[in-house]
């Protein structure tokens, strides 16, 4: 698998909104409600200019179409991961190759919020050398070691 990864743009807005809407990404999501269109469109608009904040479409090889999406943010000082792929893409294994990619080509501390029934995501994001290193009622909070970050612009090549 050779994972591409591409920064998203304002014409992905309808497949964004079409992930973010399967049932499954929204059992996962902190939020479950479906997300109407318009602040959907606002959401994207926002996060695609807000500096800190990053989002990438994935596609398992060149010039194949996206199957997922990767999501960092850093509004609150720690740059905070979420991921997903298209359901018809779920359960392959290919949520814990993409992750493990993306995530060998970065030093900088990740985080990620997981649901704890959430086990598919768990499963990828201790593979991917993430640690749950606090846990809430419904939510693990998970850590991989890198160097911490003042701001994201001080990355200038991601994966
Ligand atoms: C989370 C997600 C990216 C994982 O990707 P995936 O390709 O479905 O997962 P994989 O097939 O790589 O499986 C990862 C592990 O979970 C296990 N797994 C997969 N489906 C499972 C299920 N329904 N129940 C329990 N374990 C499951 C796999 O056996 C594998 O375990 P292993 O590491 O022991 O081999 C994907 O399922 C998804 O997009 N889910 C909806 C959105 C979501 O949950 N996002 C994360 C929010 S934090």
């Amino acid at each position: 698998m050779t994972w591409q990864f591409r920064p998203a743009r304002p014409e992905d807005a309808q497949w964004l909104w079409q992930l973010r809407n399967t049932p499954s990404v929204r059992l996962a999501s902190l939020n479950t409600e479906p997300i109407a269109w318009h602040s959907h469109q606002d959401w994207l608009a926002a996060t695609l200019a807000d500096p800190a904040q990053r989002l990438w479409l994935a596609a398992p090889r060149q010039g194949a179409e996206a199957i997922g999406q990767l999501r960092l943010d850093f509004r609150t000082g720690q740059c905070l991961m979420s991921w997903s792929l298209m359901p018809e893409w779920q359960g392959l294994g290919l949520g814990k190759s993409l992750l493990c990619t993306w995530c060998q080509g970065i030093d900088v501390e990740l985080w990620a919020q997981i649901r704890l029934q959430n086990h598919p995501s768990n499963q990828i994001a201790r593979a991917a050398g993430f640690t749950c290193v606090r846990q809430t009622d419904i939510l693990g909070h998970w850590c991989r070691a890198g160097r911490t970050l003042t701001d994201l612009q001080t990355i200038t090549h991601w994966p």
